[in-house]
């Protein structure tokens, strides 16, 4: 394909949940549009920001250093203003009077169905790249910031473990990931748990306890059950007041992890991919492309129209779910 020569300066920003690697991802934009010899601005909390006007120029320094931060220097909200046809008229505007032509969206599904709207109503072309600590974006194996929510979640285990053991205590952990079981699977394996509990999978009060009863038959000590905050009973606190009813002998305690998830150092692994997306959500753009985001599949970067990433559920491997099940008696 020809490169598409008509974008002239791309507006970059942020929205809705933050997550560790966004700044690798807004360094890579503007360091290919410097690259491209494209301009490129940053747009602060994004649709908040775009409405308001509140966007500055970037140059290459002005991303130096931000590689190893966690959250995101151009900060982020969750706009209701946006969702309002006159906040998008008003959005739209600001950005035609400072001359942007073309948008990179980073974020979760609400930033790309406001991008989807968006695009439609103005023809602003826009490619989003998976920012969202939780993975639940159809058509990526990966979003940016879960690898380290996971290695976050991972550590925080290890070191609730150490108390629980010494104790003979049964936690229960909740993680994030609003309703998706992907955070909570995988700090599961990694850490141990003797029990997952997942939004995909309603599994009976009854069920958890014989597993526990199980494991206290096997000469447990210590028991980790990691409770995904969106699972049926609605929490960990819940799950815990359940089992505690009927197995009132143990004893239990509930730490909710909440944002402690969402912050630190994004991994090796996000900071990669967010520098690779990044790159390519700048060539996209300037090869025509518009109204996708970029994704990971298999290793290699493709593009997925922005209706099918939102609109279609990310289903957590099966093969995870057997295997947390066999390793965890
Ligand atoms: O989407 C990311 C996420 O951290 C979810 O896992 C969580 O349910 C939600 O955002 C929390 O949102 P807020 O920070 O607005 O409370």
């Amino acid at each position: 394909m020809d490169k598409h020569s008509a974008i002239k300066k791309i507006g970059v920003f942020t929205s809705g949940g933050d997550s560790p690697g966004m700044n690798a991802a807004i360094r890579a934009v503007v360091r290919a549009c410097v690259y491209y010899k494209i301009e490129v601005s940053g747009i602060y909390r994004g649709y908040q920001g775009m409405i308001e006007n509140d966007i500055v120029d970037l140059h290459v320094r002005s991303v130096s250093r931000i590689l190893s931060q966690g959250g995101t220097i151009l900060k982020s909200s969750r706009s209701t203003d946006f969702m309002t046809p006159e906040g998008r008229a008003l959005a739209f505007k600001n950005l035609q009077e400072r001359g942007i032509d073309a948008l990179v969206a980073i974020g979760g599904d609400g930033t790309f169905s406001g991008a989807d709207v968006f695009e439609k109503e103005f023809g602003i072309s826009v490619i989003g790249i998976p920012g969202t600590i939780d993975n639940d974006l159809y058509g990526t194996d990966a979003t940016i910031g879960y690898d380290t929510a996971c290695n976050v979640i991972t550590d925080c285990v290890d070191k609730i473990r150490d108390t629980a053991s010494s104790h003979n205590r049964l936690f229960f952990i909740e993680v994030m990931g609003r309703d998706s079981g992907f955070l909570a699977l995988r700090a599961g394996i990694a850490s141990g748990a003797i029990a997952v509990m997942l939004p995909e999978e309603k599994r009976s009060i009854e069920d958890l306890v014989a597993i526990l009863e199980e494991g206290a038959g096997n000469k447990k000590s210590s028991s980790v059950v990691i409770v995904a905050e969106g699972e049926s009973y609605g929490g960990a606190n819940e799950v815990a007041r359940q089992v505690q009813e009927r197995y009132s002998h143990y004893d239990t305690k509930v730490t909710i992890l909440g944002h402690i998830q969402r912050g630190g150092s994004p991994s090796n692994y996000d900071r990669v991919l967010a520098s690779m997306m990044g790159v390519h959500a700048v060539e996209a753009l300037q090869y025509g492309e518009s109204n996708k985001m970029v994704a990971i599949v298999n290793n290699s970067m493709v593009l997925v129209p922005l209706s099918v990433a939102i609109s279609k559920r990310s289903e957590i491997d099966s093969e995870m779910r057997r295997i947390s099940r066999i390793i965890s008696i």
